[in-house]
This record gives C-alpha cells, structure tokens and sequence, in this order.
C-alpha cells in the first residue's frame, strides 16, 4: 500500500486530494494519514493543506524499496533493512538460497567489510550502503573489470542525482577533491560451470558533516560539496549499474574506459601496491582490458590488481 500511495504522489504535479487517494487506493482516510505520518517519519517533505489535500516536496532519506520503486526504471528487487552486519554477506547468504539477483540496502552496518580485511565505518544513515547480487553471463577473469565498470556507473549516478563531478582512482574507490567518497568491494563465487554470482557492495558516504581525526585527511562525503537525497541516489545507482551490466556483458569493459581514464586521478609518480610487493614508477594510462600501466627503469608493467598510494597536491589518499 505504501508503495502506491508514494507512486501517486510522487506522479502528481501539485496536491492530490485525500479523498481522491484514499478512495483510488480503497484505504480509509485515517489509514492514509498513518501512511503519509510513516513517510515523514522516513524523511520526506509533504505538504498538507485542509482541502487541497497533500503534496510531495521532497522524497523519503530513507531508502525503501516501496519508495525506490518510483524512482527507478528497472525493477529488479530491492531488499532495505535499516540495520544488518554487512551487505555484502546479507547478498551472499541469499545467493545460496535462491537462484535471483537482487540489490540489498542497509541504513547502518555492524560489520561494514572494506577491501583487504578493512573495516567500512557505517554509521546510521549517514552513509549509503548497498549490494548488488547479479548473475552476468561472463567468463570468470572479467570480473575484476566489472568492478571498474561499477566505479564508472557510480561515478555517473553521482553526477546524475547530485551534480557532484567525481574521479575515479584505480581500481575502485571514487573520490571528491582528491578525498575518498566511495569505495566498492566485489566479491563472487565460481563454481565449475563459470560464475555461480557477483556480490557487488558499494559504500558511498552521503550524510557525515565531519570525520573523526583518523579519517578526515583521507575521507569526504556527498553532503560536504551539495545537496543530496538518499532515494534519489539509491535509484539513479540502480538505474545506472543496472543499465551499465548489460553493456558489460555483452561488450566487456571497453565501451566504459573512456569514462574511466577521463575521471582518473592517477598521474605522476604512483606507487602500486600488491600483497608483498610494492612498485613505484610514471603514470602510463590504463588497457582496454582496465590494467594500470606503469613505466619504470624504461619498462612498461602492467597490473591488473592492486592499490595505488596518491600523495598529490589535492589530498592523500
Ligand atoms: C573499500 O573501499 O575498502 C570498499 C568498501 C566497500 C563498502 C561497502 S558498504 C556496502 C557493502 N557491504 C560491505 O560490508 N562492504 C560494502
């Protein structure tokens, strides 16, 4: 029910009367109120007005799947919790119980994984924490470009729902004035016929007006450069991974490295650090294949995985 009645007044230029709603929706007028209350309660603006009825000002901070459903064009499902341990292991525990794919929303995480065993700091809803469980037909070593191919998506929807212009660093972390906003960890399971699923989780700091001393060279969120809503991003995210997936599997990572290499941060002097080795060398720019490229004692090395350590004039990170 709520879903319908946020469509309706989401669809609707202006008020829409009570009576008209409750009576479309065969709800009583004091069930609608309670729904409406529900929705501010959930960080919508609505306007009421005796006689003129209600009218949407601006949508719900929190994102449900019965709000997100009316601001997205695809409709794969979407799972909200307000709190879990991690959504990475909320998609993963669900991909051994059924064979879909779905997206999986948190408004706080106990146990927020980051890459390398690190811990992503999610506090409530102050960030965005969302996972993407998806079975694409592809072989097995294309994985690690779908991560790229998810920071190019992200890097969009951000522009699309904020306005926020963004770079990417190598592989997937997004950043805003040299300052990490977003980082992606994707993680997937094989099984002898190729690709059992993709866990593809995404953290994205939306709401932090400050970071604790630890963080705060290194970290920025959406809030800190514009006005941001978390339903609208959440589902111009969809919208955008989801549309990005099927260009992906069916033309691989090239048609995204344009995007990718012209919001790269990475220049000048990088070092790339791998488990148990570290290689410094020139910036060369990135394969089609989404390889960093570095130059070094007039040798070009390629790496398909790693972390860069930027320490340039805009941040450290
Ligand atoms: C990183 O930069 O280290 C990756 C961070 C990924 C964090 C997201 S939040 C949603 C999903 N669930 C997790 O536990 N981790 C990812």
């Amino acid at each position: 029910m709520r879903q319908k009645i946020y469509a309706q007044l989401k669809n609707t230029d202006g008020f829409i009367s009570g009576e008209t709603l409750s009576t479309a929706l065969g709800i009583t007028r004091a069930a609608l109120w309670k729904h409406i209350n529900a929705m501010k309660t959930d960080g919508a603006l609505i306007e009421s007005v005796t006689s003129r009825g209600y009218r949407l000002i601006s949508p719900p901070t929190v994102p449900r799947a019965e709000y997100l459903a009316a601001h997205t064009r695809h409709d794969m499902p979407v799972y909200y919790k307000p709190s879990v341990t991690s959504t990475n292991d909320v998609a993963k525990t669900a991909a051994q119980s059924e064979p879909g794919e779905a997206v999986f929303i948190a408004g706080q995480q106990t146990a927020g994984k980051g890459r390398k065993g690190r811990t992503w700091v999610s506090p409530k809803n102050a960030g965005l924490y969302m996972s993407f469980l998806v079975r694409p037909s592809i072989e097995p070593a294309r994985v690690s470009g779908l991560t790229l191919m998810a920071a190019v998506a992200l890097s969009d929807a951000i522009q699309a729902a904020t306005g926020i212009h963004t770079q990417i660093k190598w592989p997937n972390d997004i950043l805003i004035g040299g300052k990490k906003a977003v980082g992606i960890l994707t993680e997937s399971l094989l099984n002898m016929d190729g690709i059992d699923y993709i866990v593809c989780g995404m953290g994205i700091n939306v709401a932090q007006k400050s970071f604790d001393d630890e963080l705060k060279e290194k970290a920025t969120s959406l809030t800190m450069h514009g006005k941001t809503n978390t339903t609208e991003l959440a589902a111009a995210i969809i919208d955008a991974f989801l549309d990005a997936l099927d260009i992906f599997t069916r033309d691989g990572l090239s048609p995204f490295m344009s995007a990718f290499r012209a919001r790269s941060a990475i220049s000048g002097r990088v070092s790339v650090i791998s488990p148990g080795h570290r290689d410094t060398g020139d910036f060369a720019g990135f394969d089609d294949d989404g390889a960093l490229l570095i130059e070094s004692g007039g040798q070009t090395k390629r790496f398909i995985a790693g972390e860069v350590s930027l320490r340039g004039e805009n941040g450290y990170v």
